[in-house]
């Protein structure tokens, strides 16, 4: 898969997005990963340019530097609990806008900002839509936990049909550890066919914090393609 084409269909899905989406005055919550770079920074140059005065609310560590860097207003929830537009990647999205995210490890936050939003917007390249999850998506469904959970926890996912992995730290030794002070386990359920339920059973375990399913949460997706085009999938 050419990098070039992946790099310009994020590119062409956030421009869409940013275009389509954004107005003056709002209260924007700002997703993580490598697509959300590209929005924001059409998101700066609209602000600079037309003076949108937009306040940005992080979900996670690398968009609070991404928001100060391009030179945007920072904001957080304590001050604007209710969030006007949500726009954030995702590992997967299936037909009915259901989306597997956390492959960046910045699940839990992002779902308190998408769940306080009037609108999550997903934005993504080609390889990211599916008929079901679980189908383009091979690294498995993060789920965030408490550290002295971890290894009952791993029990328990395999027993649901799950293999599940720890995921480990790059260039540390040990474990990752999140925005949040957790531990991420994920796991490879195969090609999920509901994923609704499989949500339902996980989250209840004493030790979960949160799951990287997202169940009927956005209400668009702006997938760039590789002939430049834009799809966009709406509920
Ligand atoms: C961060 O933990 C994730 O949920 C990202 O939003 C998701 O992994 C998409 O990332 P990319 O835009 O880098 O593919």
């Amino acid at each position: 898969m050419s990098k070039e084409l992946i790099e310009i269909g994020k590119k062409n899905a956030a421009i869409k997005a940013v275009e389509e989406n954004v107005k003056k005055n709002m209260i924007i919550g700002i997703g993580s990963g490598s697509t959300i770079v590209y929005a924001i920074e059409i998101i700066a140059e609209m602000n600079r340019k037309e003076h949108l005065n937009v306040k940005c609310i992080p979900s996670s560590y690398q968009s609070y530097q991404l928001i100060l860097n391009n030179g945007l207003e920072l904001a957080s929830l304590d001050q604007y609990p209710d969030i006007d537009l949500d726009i954030d990647g995702a590992d997967e999205i299936d037909k009915n806008l259901n989306l597997i995210k956390g492959g960046g490890g910045c699940l839990v936050q992002e779902k308190i900002l998408a769940s306080n939003s009037k609108n999550l917007v997903i934005i993504a390249d080609f390889r990211k839509n599916s008929e079901k999850l679980g189908t383009n998506w091979k690294k498995g469904v993060p789920i965030e936990v408490i550290p002295m959970a971890y290894v009952p926890l791993m029990k328990k996912l395999e027993k649901m049909g799950g293999k599940p992995i720890l995921r480990m730290a790059q260039s540390k030794s040990g474990p990752l550890i999140t925005d949040n002070s957790n531990f991420i386990i994920d796991v490879d359920f195969g090609i999920i066919s509901n994923p609704s339920e499989l949500n339902e059973k996980i989250l209840p375990l004493p030790g979960v914090v949160d799951t990287g399913f997202f169940i009927n949460m956005a209400s668009r997706a702006y997938i760039g393609q590789k002939d430049g085009k834009v799809l966009v999938l709406q509920k």
